[in-house]
């Protein structure tokens, strides 16, 4: 029979998959707006001057992965102008799905783990070595990705560099790269307004954390990423805290913060990619939205305020419970994955991702509900 024990990790793993199963944003080398698996297909909303006004280009395409996995991050090698995409596929939760955004193709990578978990990760990409770091359960590694446009037919690997030189217990990593140097922020015991370091070049922690001048970022969870610049290391990255209260811009060069306009949509599952010239959020609903962003020019910055990439929300709009129309296929829809952009009307119907997350959400809560109930039904006899 069931026991007790069993009915409960059923019902945290309802839970954990409630979370959510995402969409993803990145740049490409050019600075168009990839927004990846939302409403079932990929979009390439051009470069910033083209964000408010018509339609982002439909770029979905055969190869690419399904974008059904949870926690789908994506990341750009600016060297290279690829896009590397991870947990973009359930089925193969090592995989690094590759975007050459030049030849606009997909491949797989295959990616021996050990002991890295690709449920429960967070990672930059290092801008000049193309080297991901990741923390995962504690312990620092490290994966290669070379100057990969096209996946290798050997598999690449995890490695384990070892644990940080700070506690990590209940840490959720907050992490940034800027300088070569992997910044941690909300690290536990660590005040607010200052980060632990990791040196990539000396494969080294600081010892001391770096404190950093201006406005004071506080302690506490939020989302990271890098600004780019027109080529070289990056050097400021925002930090967004969860309550969206507002956009931390820290600047490595000169070790200092300055506060910007938070997000209009407050949505502690919101992701962010940065560009040069701005800040990119995806709300949990799909609502795509914008920062202009000017390096350098704090009076700029302090002034600018959100806008929404109309673009996308003219071919993708946002979720929202009186608006989802799914026709009734339930979560069904993953079924798409690989197919080309032309037979594929699968991509508009049932997946979890489509419109953004909203539906599978609330599909989703009803299962944890059922769960929940097995559970005290149980409990119960
Ligand atoms: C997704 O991220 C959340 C929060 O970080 C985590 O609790 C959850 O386990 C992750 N799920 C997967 C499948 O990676
Ligand atoms: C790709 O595979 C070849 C041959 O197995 C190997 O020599 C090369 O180092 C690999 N590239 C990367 C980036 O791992
Ligand atoms: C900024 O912080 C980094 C990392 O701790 C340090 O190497 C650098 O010397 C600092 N720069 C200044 C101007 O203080
Ligand atoms: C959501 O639904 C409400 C009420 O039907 C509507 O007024 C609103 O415009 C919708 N929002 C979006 C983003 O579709």
């Amino acid at each position: 029979m069931f026991s007790l024990p069993t009915a409960v990790s059923l019902l945290f793993l309802a839970l954990a998959e409630a979370a959510r199963a995402s969409p993803c944003l990145a740049f490409d080398a050019n600075f168009n707006l990839h927004v990846f698996g939302l409403d079932g297909k990929d979009w390439n909303a051009g470069t910033q001057d083209q964000w408010t006004s018509g339609s982002a280009t439909d770029i979905t395409t055969s190869g690419r992965p399904p974008f059904d996995g949870s926690n789908t991050t994506c990341y750009l090698a600016q060297f290279y102008n690829a896009i590397y995409v991870m947990n973009g596929d359930k089925s193969q939760p090592s995989a690094v799905h590759i975007y050459d955004a030049g030849a606009k193709s997909w491949s797989t990578q295959s990616v021996t783990t050990g002991g890295f978990d690709p449920s429960n990760f967070v990672t930059i990409l290092d801008h000049d070595t193309n080297v991901f770091y990741a923390l995962s359960k504690g312990e620092l590694y490290f994966l290669d990705m070379g100057a990969l446009t096209t996946a290798n037919s050997s598999a690449l690997t995890w490695n384990d560099v070892g644990k940080p030189s700070f506690s990590t217990d209940n840490y959720q990593p907050v992490m940034a790269i800027a300088q070569n140097h992997v910044h941690f922020l909300d690290v536990p015991n660590v005040p607010a307004g200052s980060a632990q370091i990791f040196v990539i070049h000396f494969s080294y922690f600081q010892p001391e954390a770096q404190s950093y001048s201006g406005d004071t970022f506080p302690a506490t969870h939020g989302q990271a990423t890098s600004f780019f610049q027109e080529s070289g290391v990056q050097q400021e990255f925002a930090f967004i805290p969860d309550d969206g209260s507002a956009t931390y811009v820290i600047n490595v060069e000169t070790n200092s913060s300055t506060a910007l306009a938070g997000p209009t949509i407050k949505d502690s599952s919101a992701t962010y990619f940065a560009g040069i010239s701005s800040l990119v959020q995806l709300a949990s609903d799909g609502t795509v939205s914008y920062l202009p962003y000017k390096q350098g020019d704090a009076q700029t910055n302090k002034a600018a305020s959100w806008n929404k990439v109309t673009a996308i929300a003219a071919v993708a709009p946002p979720s929202n419970s009186s608006s989802n129309s799914v026709s009734g296929s339930g979560k069904a829809g993953a079924s798409s994955t690989g197919s080309s952009g032309g037979a594929k009307p699968s991509g508009s119907a049932g997946s979890d991702q489509s419109n953004g997350g909203a539906v599978g959400r609330q599909v989703k809560a009803g299962a944890v509900g059922a769960a929940l109930l097995a559970v005290l039904g149980f409990a119960l006899l």
